[in-house]
């Protein structure tokens, strides 16, 4: 081949790897963010990288553009491995043209998404951008609604990944809301509909990007996001974590990972951590890291709706995901928002083949208008419906409480748990003791010379009769009552056992899970 033909080549590619150019490059870098290309390369194994499109450039005239030269048009694509298993990947280039979206930037990431699809991998999205690429005009909205649909059509197929590690304004950011996980880095990531600016404008209300679409206000407030990180480095490594957990598609399971932690570990500490008062709360994160291979757990959005906690562990080097409740918030009631984490999450396990297993301790549904009028019916309903469509196994442990519509919304059996175990120290009932005393014995207490000691009295028959493990256990509702200190190998036989569950349902168009 001749040389000039190799060199113009070579040349091209190099100008390219340039992105926006070394002082947009050096802008980026100031800013405390890495390029494009930078994230790319970290996040993928190393030489795995496969760029695709490369060439690819604009078709717009408007306003200039078309003099205006945008390499790899803002946008890099192409598929490579992590930790051996394939990706595709798309990382927006804010360096060109800040990485804004035109008509074939979106081709670009609509190509990287078919592909995905098509050949069953994950696909990962670094979203650093000002939005629809403005000279585009109704161009760029075709590209972003392209992008929408091909999310939603991937749902449930292949696990989509999005980061946030810049810009993500407009309606840019529904493209990160319709897939399954969204990173964001503290101080770098911004995701909001309308800006501070516009709000100013409209509304007259004063607000920085941080405070109105930081890592820490979609993690902890408005529960858009799932993980947060204080830096990059930091975010990708978690990256990682995750797709381990996860398996390539939904026809595939995920990969074991050998473990040396005893299946038959006991742990002796467990028998003492319910409390003595039932009133008093205990941190169910301490059982979780318990219970885990070599006691990893990895949580998915420990910081919205604390009084759920959900997240990955492995038993026996199976991904398995969890569901449980925190006693040591709210009491581990569930509400709104932890109706809608849990069942999310629990439909994310169900799409990729992950098992659950639910942790329960609820007294109920947090009692309140701020609550009915927010619609908890409709949001705990989520609940009921994710655990009742999920057909992969289901092992539920009830710690303490299990009462009333709670105790059916964390997964009981007749809800499809294809194993509930209780700790000696379970109380399944109604409701809790002392409201149930109060209600069907109020004519007893009101009319004994001592009403506190009636009510004690009272208490304590209720509890005997019907707060303890053994009346659901005499009716098959639950399937043992076992020494808390003996879990990690219940579990891990349970879902041993349930390995080769197959659980059909009737055919139908799709669900209708209440919104
Ligand atoms: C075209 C854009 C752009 C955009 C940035 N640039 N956003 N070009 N379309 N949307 C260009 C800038 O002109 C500049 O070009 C370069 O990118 C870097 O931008 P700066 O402004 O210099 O960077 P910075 O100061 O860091 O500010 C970043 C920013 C700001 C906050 C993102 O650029 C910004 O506000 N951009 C517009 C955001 C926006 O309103 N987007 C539309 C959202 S609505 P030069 O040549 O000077 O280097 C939307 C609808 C989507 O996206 C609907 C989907 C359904």
């Amino acid at each position: 081949m001749p040389n000039d033909k190799l060199n113009e080549l070579r040349e091209k590619s190099e100008q390219l790897k340039l992105g926006g150019g070394q002082k947009a490059i050096d802008k980026q870098h100031e800013n405390g963010k890495l390029t494009a290309r930078e994230r790319v390369l970290k996040l993928l194994d190393q030489g795995s990288f496969v760029e695709i499109d490369a060439f690819v450039e604009h078709r717009c005239v408007n306003f200039g553009m078309e003099k205006k030269k945008a390499p790899t048009e803002g946008v890099i694509t192409g598929y490579g491995t992590i930790d051996g298993r394939l990706v595709y990947v798309f990382a927006q280039d804010f360096t060109v043209i800040g990485g804004s979206l035109g008509e074939m930037h979106a081709a670009k990431i609509v190509k990287a998404q078919q592909m995905a699809l098509k050949v069953g991998a994950p696909i990962i999205g670094i979203n650093d951008s000002g939005g629809a690429r403005i000279q585009e005009g109704v161009d760029a909205l075709s590209g972003y609604a392209k992008i929408f649909y091909n999310n939603t059509i991937a749902s449930g197929v292949i696990p989509q990944i999005s980061v946030i590690l810049g810009p993500c304004a407009g309606g840019a950011v529904y493209s990160p809301a319709l897939t399954d996980f969204i990173f964001m880095v503290q101080n770098v990531s911004k995701m909001f509909i309308t800006g501070p600016d516009v709000i100013k404008t409209v509304t007259g209300e004063i607000v920085s990007g941080e405070k109105l679409g930081g890592a820490m206000t979609h993690n902890s407030i408005s529960g858009v996001a799932h993980f947060v990180d204080d830096s990059e480095d930091e975010c990708i490594e978690r990256i990682k974590k995750l797709l381990s957990f996860l398996p390539q598609n939904n026809l595939e399971t995920v990969p074991e990972k050998l473990t040396y932690d005893d299946i038959n570990r006991v742990d002796e500490a467990l028998n003492d951590i319910i409390p003595d008062n039932p009133n008093k709360a205990y941190d169910m994160k301490d059982i979780i890291y318990t219970l885990a291979d070599s006691k990893e757990f990895l949580e998915y959005q420990p910081y919205f709706a604390q009084n759920i906690i959900t997240g990955f562990m492995r038993l026996n080097g199976r991904s398995v995901g969890i569901i449980a409740s925190q006693p040591k918030v709210l009491a581990g009631c569930l509400d709104i928002n932890a109706s809608d984490k849990a069942a999310r999450f629990i439909r994310t396990c169900d799409s990729f083949n992950v098992p659950i297993l639910t942790l329960m301790d609820v007294p109920g549904f947090l009692p309140g208008t701020t609550q009915e009028y927010g619609g908890i019916i409709r949001h705990g309903a989520k609940m009921l419906y994710a655990y009742s469509e999920a057909t992969v196994p289901k092992v539920t442990i009830i710690t303490r409480k299990a009462y009333g519509g709670s105790y059916i919304a964390m997964c009981c059996k007749e809800l499809g748990a294809d194993m509930v175990l209780a700790w000696p120290t379970a109380e399944i009932a109604v409701m809790g003791p002392d409201g149930a005393a109060n209600i069907i014995f109020k004519k007893d207490i009101s009319e004994a010379e001592n009403q506190a000691e009636k009510r004690k009295e009272k208490i304590n028959e209720y509890r005997e009769k019907v707060a303890n493990p053994y009346t659901a256990a005499a009716r098959g509702y639950i399937d043992g009552v076992i020494e808390p200190s003996e879990t990690r190998k219940r579990i891990i036989s349970a879902f041993d056992m349930l390995s080769g569950k197959r659980e059909t349902r009737p055919v139908k168009k799709h669900g209708n899970i209440p919104l």
